[in-house]
């Protein structure tokens, strides 16, 4: 099947570690997005799979050829990797119509007319810009110019298309519209998109996968709603998710039955989902995402008093103050609370994270219950 393929790769800028032995396998159609915080490795990795940056180790495949390999000296260019990019500044050229800006690679690629024709007509349709197909770049919006550059980019129909934060110069609205419209050009295409940004919603919207990089490190490549539910680490925890998941300091009061005690004097018992033996004094780190938790008239598992509420009408952002300890909860539904009322607590769900608070790794997954 054809994909694409990285191991052990490698990207030294001197002696700084830029990406340090990624391994990835990108699935044909598949829809990959590089995640993470500035400086943490994502444009030097998509620099690495199209040609653009040489790594310093490791093997790149793409559709059953090697492209990079340090061991054996192969370094395929990138023109002759049968990929497309779009980068932030797609930079159209603004002497060019729209039509033209589409066609010109075609033609210095020799195609024939009527064939460029009957393309560049495709892609005008595909991208609904065919009403602008006689204007110049400068005569249209951000959005509408966007268009255009994708347009560009898919006319020579590469297999793998590649882009990097291609829609950061965008406003709010446009980006979410052009979101719709690449999930929807991904699914018409038959090209394998890998894409680059630091915004977890988009990331979570548009991929089929999430490779969620810290520091040049992969933190967790999965797909995006299994990094929301299973976070790898507090690190995947906290990216992902707005309002952030609540993220709570305990320590292991005793094992059997787990009890946790945290804040000045609180506890809370923790049924794992499967077997786990951890000492007395551990220090873990509770993740529980917003929605987990729910206001309740009767059968509190845990009190706690409304700091703030944020009613937006499909949903209520509520503050809570438990025991010192600040935790965000969303409660569906067009409801207001009281600003210092004490209320109860209950904990949904058997997903609740229990992380290790040395390596921040993932321990468990259970339920939080009254200790
Ligand atoms: N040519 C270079 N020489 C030296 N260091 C570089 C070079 N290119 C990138 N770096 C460093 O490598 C690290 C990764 O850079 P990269 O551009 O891949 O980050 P990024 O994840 O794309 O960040 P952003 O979200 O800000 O675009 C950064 O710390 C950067 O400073
Ligand atoms: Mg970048």
């Amino acid at each position: 099947m054809p994909r694409i393929e990285l191991k052990h790769v490698t990207k030294m800028f001197g002696k700084f570690v830029a990406v340090d032995d990624l391994n990835m396998i990108i699935d044909d159609r598949s829809f990959v997005t590089l995640l993470g915080p500035s400086g943490c490795g994502k444009t030097t990795t998509l620099r690495m799979i199209a040609g653009l940056e040489t790594p310093t180790e490791g093997t790149i495949t793409i559709n059953d050829r090697v492209v990079f390999s340090s061991e054996e000296g192969i370094d395929v260019p990138p023109d002759k990797r049968d990929v497309g990019f779009l980068f932030q500044n797609y930079a159209l050229w603004p002497h060019m119509t729209v039509y033209k800006n589409i066609s010109f690679g075609l033609e210095n690629l020799k195609w024939p007319k009527d064939r460029i024709a009957d393309r560049v007509e495709e892609l005008l349709e595909m991208l609904k810009i065919t009403e602008f197909s006689a204007r110049y770049p400068s005569e249209l919006s951000g959005g509408q110019q966007q268009r255009v550059a994708i347009a560009r980019t898919l006319s020579t129909g590469p297999k793998a298309l590649f882009m990097d934060e291609p829609l950061s110069n965008l406003d709010a609205k446009l980006r979410m519209e052009m979101r719709t419209e690449l999930k929807r050009l991904h699914r018409e295409t038959d090209s394998t998109f890998v894409y680059v940004t630091h915004d977890q919603l988009e990331a979570m919207t548009l991929s089929t996968m999430v490779c969620l990089m810290k520091e040049g490190y992969t933190q967790q490549y999965a797909p995006p709603l299994e990094v929301y539910r299973k976070p790898a680490n507090t690190f995947a925890a906290d990216f992902v998710g707005s309002p952030n998941i609540n993220l709570i300091e305990a320590e292991v009061e005793t094992a059997t039955p787990l009890v946790l005690k945290f804040g000045t004097a609180s506890r809370l018992k923790f049924t794992a989902n499967a077997p786990l033996a951890l000492k007395e004094g551990k220090q873990v780190t509770l993740g529980i995402r917003p929605e987990h938790i729910t206001i309740v008239e009767e059968g509190a598992t845990i009190e706690a008093e409304i700091q703030s509420s944020l009613p937006s009408g499909m949903e209520t952002i509520v503050a809570l103050d438990l025991d010192g300890i600040r935790l965000h909860s969303v409660i569906f539904g067009d409801l207001d609370f009281e600003v210092g009322k004490l209320v109860g607590l209950t904990f949904k769900g058997a997903g609740i994270n229990l992380f290790d608070r040395e390596d921040g790794r993932l321990i468990a997954q259970g339920t939080l219950t009254k200790a």
